[in-house]
């Protein structure tokens, strides 16, 4: 049997993800995108912030009646009026989650809240005490966590999981921390909260440093049970952390991590294509994971690597994640056992003295040209092809 922790892979596409700016989705669409993180294997689906807007209201209440297989969220503030209107759309669900937030920092508490410390923490507990009478499962996040005094986050902590939070979510709200210092976070909770066994640390992390995938690793590490995330890492700003890189790295580094996730990772590229289709916000195309150019190789000495054995330049298969086969591109750097490759899968048996004169122009054609097709190569051979013809 596998000694491996199972990570919670929370998903947030449909709320912390939609508040992109640019990338609202309509009702249809967010149908859509829940019943491909279902498909994917995410544990909880985050659908929505109920008292938002109605299409929120709905969104929510959708997807509760309509989709089982994983928890279903509904985020509110910790206020009475948000946690009811959450409820009213979360409970026709199979498995429903009430998630509440509150901020904690003394910044949030000074200039946004206007509260003590102590009005803090009687409001997280009243406001999971209120959602836990409507169900059992109930997150609490502490909005800005990482900016958050240690010794003031563990008293919140404990409060809430006192008060019956199954989860206690840790987020880097503005995408502040380091991998270091959310690992000590972590840690600090992990070893000062007494009564932390009672529910799972959770990491939600935003990406405005590009730390946010490094930063829930990070805090896996040091024993957090569940990672908050998008796919292709959008969100709020710089984003979130991205759902296909993290539970990549897991699974990958499984060695280092001794982790995985319930996450079937063949799906993991076209999710990323629905989303950025129904967003609108194009994959950067050297995005780990799921970019165009993640398993592409230019360079001759790679592809020659590649052929010979593809460990060589690639620690993941493209088809473990949902690309259909590496792609060896041809263009001015590649090499000539690459082109010799790709002659033969066109179809064409060529001499060692074939593949010389066919590489010599190649390279020609690569200097004035970014990237060479499969055409064009099937031109270049059947030039020399015919042009040996005529000379015969
Ligand atoms: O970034 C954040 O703090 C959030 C919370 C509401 C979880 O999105
Ligand atoms: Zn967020």
């Amino acid at each position: 049997m596998s000694d491996k922790r199972i990570i919670k892979i929370f998903d947030t596409t449909l709320r912390d993800g939609e508040q992109s700016p640019g990338a609202s989705m309509n009702h249809e669409e967010k149908m859509q995108i829940a019943q491909a993180l279902i498909d994917l294997g995410v544990d909880v689906i985050e659908a929505g912030f109920p008292i938002a807007s109605p299409d929120d209201f709905k969104a929510v209440q959708e997807i509760s009646n309509n989709f089982k297989g994983a928890e279903i969220a509904g985020l509110c503030r910790c206020n009475d009026q948000d946690i009811d209107r959450a409820w009213d759309a979360l409970k026709q669900a199979e498995s429903p989650r009430v998630h509440v937030f509150l901020a904690t920092s003394a910044i949030h508490r000074e200039f946004k809240l206007n509260m003590s410390p102590e009005e803090i923490i009687e409001n997280a507990v009243a406001g999971v005490a209120r959602a836990k009478g409507y169900c059992d499962n109930v997150e609490f996040s502490t909005e800005d966590a990482a900016r958050t005094e240690m010794d003031f986050l563990c008293r919140v902590v404990e409060a809430v999981i006192g008060a019956g939070a199954t989860t206690v979510n840790i987020p880097d709200t503005v995408g502040y921390a380091t991998p270091a210092h959310m690992g000590a976070v972590i840690k600090g909770l992990m070893d000062r909260v007494p009564n932390v066994g009672d529910a799972v640390l959770s990491l939600h992390c935003h990406n405005d440093l590009g730390l946010a995938v490094a930063n829930s690793l990070a805090g896996i590490e040091q024993g957090a049970g569940q990672i908050e995330c998008t796919i292709n890492g959008i969100g709020e700003r710089a984003g979130n952390c991205s759902l296909e890189e993290v539970v990549m790295a897991m699974r990958t580094r499984s060695d280092f991590y001794s982790c995985d996730t319930g996450i079937n990772s063949r799906l993991l590229v076209p999710t990323s294509q629905l989303v950025s289709r129904i967003t609108g916000l194009d994959v950067q195309r050297n995005k780990a994971i799921v970019g165009r150019n993640a398993f592409a190789h230019e360079a001759g000495i790679h592809q020659d690597g590649m052929l010979k054995e593809p460990t060589t330049y690639e620690i993941m298969r493209p088809e473990d994640v949902g690309f259909g086969k590496t792609d060896l591109v041809m263009g001015k750097h590649s090499g000539r056992a690459a082109l010799a490759d790709r002659a033969r899968q066109l179809g064409f048996e060529l001499s060692d003295e074939q593949i010389r004169v066919l590489f010599k122009q190649f390279k020609l054609l690569a200097d004035s040209k970014k990237a060479i097709d499969d055409s064009d190569i099937a031109h270049l051979i059947e030039r020399q092809l015919a042009s040996a013809d005529s000379e015969a």
